[in-house]
């Protein structure tokens, strides 16, 4: 038997409690729990599962949001936005305030926005995609970025933004501009864009950010199993060979991601 990969013990859960636990929109559920393990960065994730639960294996979930407590060791609250969906989120949806889940991370590649200090950098994001992305967006603080949020019908989640700019696009018209946020979207005067999404978004900013030469950071939404890298079983195509999008990524340069047509 292969050896499992370093690290696949090292991510034990730890019991938290949930702290709130609410509706965002329509399917969307948000809610925060109160962490005492590492600090995670934007674009990582956790497994999640309530501590009474009828499903075999956690959900991942993007970190939306973390509010430290103190230091960087005294744990804090952590923010999450879910698309309920499968057995696994509606148990989740089912959470109330007080009650236990395991969580266990934070698990994956941040986005590594840090690499880019000068120029304004562009973050768009679709649906739950947004997330990572708003969490992202608490990172980076003061620097200067505009954010690009595409939704099928009502948005949600961007009641805290702090964003230089901020463009809403839904599918229905119902509020912002009406159709697909990569319509309205140029990465043109931007030192770097971050994105997460529906694929068609993903490609679509990717290949602009390619045909543009701005440095492109793609978040892959994959099902996961093990979530740390043991598994194979969220497997993404890149130039590079099959990568697992837990341990490798999520977040991968646009150049390197093979979209199937
Ligand atoms: S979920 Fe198991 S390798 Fe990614």
């Amino acid at each position: 038997m292969d050896a499992l990969p370093s690290g696949f013990f090292a991510k034990r859960s730890i019991l938290c409690e949930c702290t709130s636990s609410s509706f965002a929109a329509g399917n969307i559920i948000a809610l925060q729990f109160a962490w005492s393990g590492p600090a995670p960065r934007g674009g990582q994730f956790f497994l999640i599962k309530p501590w009474r639960s009828g499903v075999f294996l956690a959900r991942p979930l993007s970190v939306a949001g973390w509010e430290p407590r103190g230091g960087p060791e005294d744990g804090g609250i952590l923010r999450f936005l879910a698309a309920r969906r499968g057995r696994g989120t509606w148990e989740l949806a089912d959470l109330r305030a007080g009650e236990e889940a395991e969580l266990s991370g934070p698990l994956g590649k941040p986005f590594e926005a840090a690499s880019f200090p000068k120029g304004p950098l562009a973050l768009v994001g679709g649906g739950i995609g947004i997330a990572p992305l708003l969490a992202l967006a608490v990172e980076l603080g003061s620097r200067p970025f505009d954010f690009y949020a595409g939704f099928r019908s009502t948005s949600f989640g961007l009641e805290s933004l702090k964003a230089r700019s901020l463009a809403i696009a839904t599918e229905d018209g119902c509020e912002g501009l009406k159709g697909r946020i990569p319509d309205f979207f140029s990465p043109q005067g931007y030192e770097a864009v971050f994105a997460c999404g529906p694929l068609p978004l993903l490609r679509a900013v990717g290949d602009a950010c390619i045909a543009g030469g701005i440095p492109c950071f793609l978040s892959m939404e994959k099902h996961m199993a093990c979530g740390v890298g043991a598994c194979l079983g969220c497997t993404v195509k890149t130039t590079g060979g099959n990568k697992r999008c837990c341990a490798d990524g999520p977040v991968f340069r646009a150049e390197e991601i093979i979209f199937d047509d």
